[in-house]
C-alpha cells in the first residue's frame, strides 16, 4: 500500500444500506488510507440511522445527493445489480472513483459502457470480488504458471513411492506442476438464504442464482483459464420468475472443458477444482474461507501425492484462534476485503503516476469476460441449446 503519511485518506461515500454494507463499511473504516465520510439511502431516516450506527459523519437522502458532495472522493456501490450500471455512470459523471459490488452489471454491454466511462473521465474502478485479492489467490496465480510440458513419466512413477503424504508445504516453492489444463469445475451455493423482498428474488433487480452466485463459479473458470470458452450449454431450475439453480458445461478450442454449478436451493458450497494433466488444485472455500478454519487448499498429483497448503499469514493459526476471531471483521484472519480496498486506494493515490502500466486492466478483463460468459449461459438457458460465444446474438 502507498505511504499513508504523505496522503490524506480516500473518502468513501456508501450508496445503499443493505446487508453487505455492515461488513464492508467496517473494512473501509479500518483499511489504511481509506475512510467513510457519508452514506446515502433512499430514505433520510435510514441514512441517518446507518450513519449513526457506523460512526459515519453524514447520512444523506438520495444517491445523487451523495455524489454531489465535495467530501466524497470515491463511492462504494452496494445496490442491487440492476442499479450498478446507472450509478457507476453517475459516479463517473461526478468525478468519483468506484468500488462496485458484484455482479458488476446485468450484461456485458453494460460492463463495456462502465469501463468506457471510467476510462473517459480517468477515475479508478474495481469490482468487489474480494476472493481475487486473498493472498492464497496469488498462490493459485503462481501455480497456474506451471502448465508447461508434461512431466517426465519416469519422475512421475518414482513419486508413487510417496503416496498420500500430507505434509504442509513451503508455499514459496512450487513442488509440483499442473501440466496442460484439462478440466475446471466450480460450485457455489447458499440454501434459501434470503428473506422475502430480497433483491435476489426479483428478476428486474438482477436477482437469481446465475448473476448472484454464477458470478463466482463462472469467474473462477475465467480466472483459471484466462480466456473465454468457445461454447457453453446451461440448464436452469426456476423458482417463480428467478433462476434458483444452474448447471453448465463449457468447451474450449483446445479441448479444455469446464463445469459450473450455482444455486439458492443447495447446501453451502464454494469449491473449485483446477485439473491439469499432471496435478489438480482443489479448494473448498475459495470465495471466503470457512468461518472456523484457516484458508486452505490442496494439490493432488497424478502420482497420488497430496500437498496441503495454508497461506503464509495463517500458518500456525489454530482452529480455536480462528474460531474466536471468525466474526470480527478486522481480526487477523481473512483480510481479502481490506486488501481489495487497499488496492483501489493505491490506484487512486498513484493517479497518473501509474504511467503505461495499468494494473486495473486485468481486473476489468476478468469482470468483462465473466459477464460475457454469464450472458452466454443465460442465452443457452433461454434457447435450451448450446451457444457459441462468437455468435452475433451473444
Ligand atoms: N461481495 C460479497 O460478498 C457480497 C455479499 C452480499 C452481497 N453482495 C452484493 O452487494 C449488493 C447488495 O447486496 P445486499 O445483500 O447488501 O442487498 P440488500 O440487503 O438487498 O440491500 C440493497 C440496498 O440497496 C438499496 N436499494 C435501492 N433500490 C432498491 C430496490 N429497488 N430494492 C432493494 N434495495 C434497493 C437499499 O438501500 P436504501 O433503500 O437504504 O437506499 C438496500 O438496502 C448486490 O449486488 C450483492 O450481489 C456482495
Amino acid at each position: 500500500m502507498a505511504d499513508d503519511m504523505t496522503h490524506s485518506p480516500v473518502r468513501f461515500g456508501v450508496l445503499g444500506t443493505g446487508r453487505i454494507t455492515r461488513r464492508i463499511i467496517a473494512d473501509l473504516q479500518s483499511t489504511p488510507g481509506a475512510t467513510v465520510s457519508a452514506i446515502a439511502s433512499r430514505s433520510e431516516e435510514r441514512a441517518r440511522w446507518h450513519a449513526d450506527s457506523h460512526g459515519i459523519p453524514v447520512g444523506v437522502e438520495g444517491y445523487q445527493e451523495l455524489l454531489s458532495r465535495d467530501d466524497v472522493d470515491a463511492v462504494y456501490i452496494a445496490l442491487p445489480p440492476s442499479m450498478h450500471h446507472e450509478w457507476t455512470l453517475a459516479a463517473c459523471e461526478a468525478g468519483k472513483h468506484v468500488l462496485c459490488e458484484k455482479p458488476v452489471a446485468l450484461s456485458a454491454d453494460q460492463v463495456r459502457e462502465m469501463i468506457d466511462a471510467v476510462n473517459r473521465v480517468d477515475v479508478r474502478f474495481l469490482d468487489a470480488t474480494a476472493w481475487l485479492h486473498h493472498e492464497r489467490t496469488d498462490q493459485f496465480r503462481q501455480w497456474l504458471t506451471t502448465v508447461g510440458p508434461a512431466e517426465d513419466s519416469v519422475k512421475a512413477a518414482a513419486k508413487k513411492d510417496d503416496l498420500f503424504s500430507d505434509e504442509e508445504d513451503d508455499v514459496a516453492a512450487i513442488p509440483f506442476r499442473l501440466g496442460p489444463l484439462r478440466h475446471l469445475s466450480a460450485s457455489v451455493s447458499f440454501p434459501n438464504p434470503f428473506l422475502d423482498g430480497d433483491h435476489r428474488l426479483h428478476a428486474d433487480l438482477g436477482g437469481g442464482a446465475l448473476l448472484d452466485l454464477g458470478w463466482y463459479s463462472v469467474g473462477l473458470v475465467r480466472f483459471a483459464s484466462g480466456r473465454l470458452p468457445d461454447e457453453v450449454y446451461a440448464h436452469a431450475v426456476m423458482r417463480g420468475e428467478i433462476i434458483a439453480r444452474v448447471s453448465a458445461t463449457m468447451i474450449y478450442a483446445d479441448q479444455l472443458t469446464a463445469t459450473v454449478s450455482c444455486g439458492f436451493d443447495t447446501s453451502t458450497r464454494k469449491w473449485f477444482e483446477i485439473a491439469g494433466q499432471d496435478a489438480s488444485i482443489v479448494c473448498d472455500d475459495f470465495t471466503r474461507p470457512w468461518a472456523d478454519k484457516p484458508a486452505r487448499s490442496w494439490v493432488h498429483e497424478a502420482s497420488g501425492k497430496v500437498h496441503s497448503f495454508v497461506p503464509p499469514s495463517e500458518v500456525g493459526v489454530d482452529e480455536a484462534t480462528a474460531d474466536a476471531s471468525a466474526n470480527e471483521p478486522n481480526s487477523g484472519r481473512c483480510q481479502q476485503e481490506r486488501v481489495m480496498i487497499g488496492t483501489l486506494v493505491d490506484w487512486i493515490r498513484q493517479g497518473s503516476e501509474c504511467g503505461e502500466e495499468k494494473p486495473w486492466e486485468s481486473f476489468y478483463r476478468q469482470a468483462l469476460d465473466t459477464q460475457i460468459m454469464l450472458d452466454a449461459l443465460q442465452a443457452s438457458i433461454d434457447r435450451g441449446e448450446p451457444v457459441r460465444l462468437n455468435s452475433p446474438e451473444v
